[in-house]
C-alpha cells in the first residue's frame, strides 16, 4: 500500500498525518515513511530515533522502498493541478488533510474540480485539528465537503495538545505523557483502519 499525504494549504496536518498512518501501517507490515518535504519535518520528528518505522529521505527512497510492504509520503504543500494528478498516479491513496477553517476549506473548495477529475477512489479528505464542543467546526466542514460530494473519512483528528508533544518528543502520540494520548491516538488509529478497510 502506498499512502501520500498532500494538501492545499500548509500546516493543515499533513506530516502528522503521515508520521501516525505509518505508525498504524508498521503494526501490520514493515512501513517507511518517505520524507518529500524538503523543510524535513518528519526525519525532525524521527531524529531521536524512536519511531517504529523508517523514515527515509526522497531522495533515497526507491532503494529502500523494495524492503517495505507499506510506504507512506510526505509532501510539502500546495500541488497544483498537474501536481495533482502525477501525486494520485503515485499511490493508491492520497490523503487530504484539512482543518475545518474557512481558509482551510476555500483552499481544498478551489480543487474541487480537479480532484473530481482523479476519482472518487484516488483520494480521500482528512477532517484534522476539531476543535472542542460547543464548536461545529468539524461537523460543519463535514457538511460543508459532503455536499461538494468529496470522499471524506468518516473518522475526523481532533484537535489536542498532545499531538504537539509527540512531534517535539520524536515518538508517536501513543507514546506521550498526557492523559489524552490514547484518545489521540485512536483517532488515527481509526482512520488506519478506514485505510485498510
Ligand atoms: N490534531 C492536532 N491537534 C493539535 N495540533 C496538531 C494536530 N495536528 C497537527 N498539529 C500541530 O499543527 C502544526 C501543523 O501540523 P503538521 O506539521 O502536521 O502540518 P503540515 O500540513 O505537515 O504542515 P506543513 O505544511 O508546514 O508541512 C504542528 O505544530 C502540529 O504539531
Ligand atoms: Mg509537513
Amino acid at each position: 500500500m502506498i499512502i501520500t499525504c498532500a494538501s492545499f494549504k500548509g500546516g493543515v496536518g499533513k506530516t502528522t498525518s503521515a508520521i501516525h498512518v505509518a505508525t498504524y501501517l508498521q503494526s501490520l507490515a514493515p512501513t517507511m515513511l518517505v520524507d518529500g518535504d524538503p523543510n524535513r519535518s518528519a526525519s525532525s520528528w524521527a531524529r531521536h530515533g524512536l519511531l517504529p518505522f523508517a523514515v527515509i529521505d526522497e531522495r533515497q527512497a526507491t532503494r529502500h522502498a523494495r524492503s517495505y510492504e507499506h510506504i507512506v509520503i510526505d509532501t510539502k504543500a500546495r500541488p497544483d493541478e498537474e501536481d495533482l494528478k502525477a501525486l494520485a498516479d503515485g499511490c493508491d491513496l492520497l490523503v487530504i488533510p484539512t482543518t475545518p477553517d474557512a481558509l482551510a476549506l476555500d483552499a481544498l473548495m478551489l480543487t474541487v474540480k480537479a480532484l473530481r477529475v482523479l476519482g472518487a477512489d484516488r483520494y480521500r479528505v482528512l477532517i484534522t485539528m476539531v476543535p472542542p464542543k460547543p464548536s461545529r467546526d468539524g461537523e460543519d466542514a463535514r457538511a460543508l465537503l459532503g455536499e461538494a460530494g468529496l470522499p471524506i473519512f468518516a473518522q475526523s483528528i481532533r484537535r489536542l495538545v498532545a499531538f504537539q508533544k509527540a512531534a517535539l518528543q520524536g515518538v508517536p502520540v501513543s507514546q506521550v505523557s498526557d492523559p489524552r494520548a490514547a484518545e489521540a491516538w485512536g483517532d488515527y488509529e481509526r482512520v488506519g483502519q478506514e485505510v485498510m478497510g
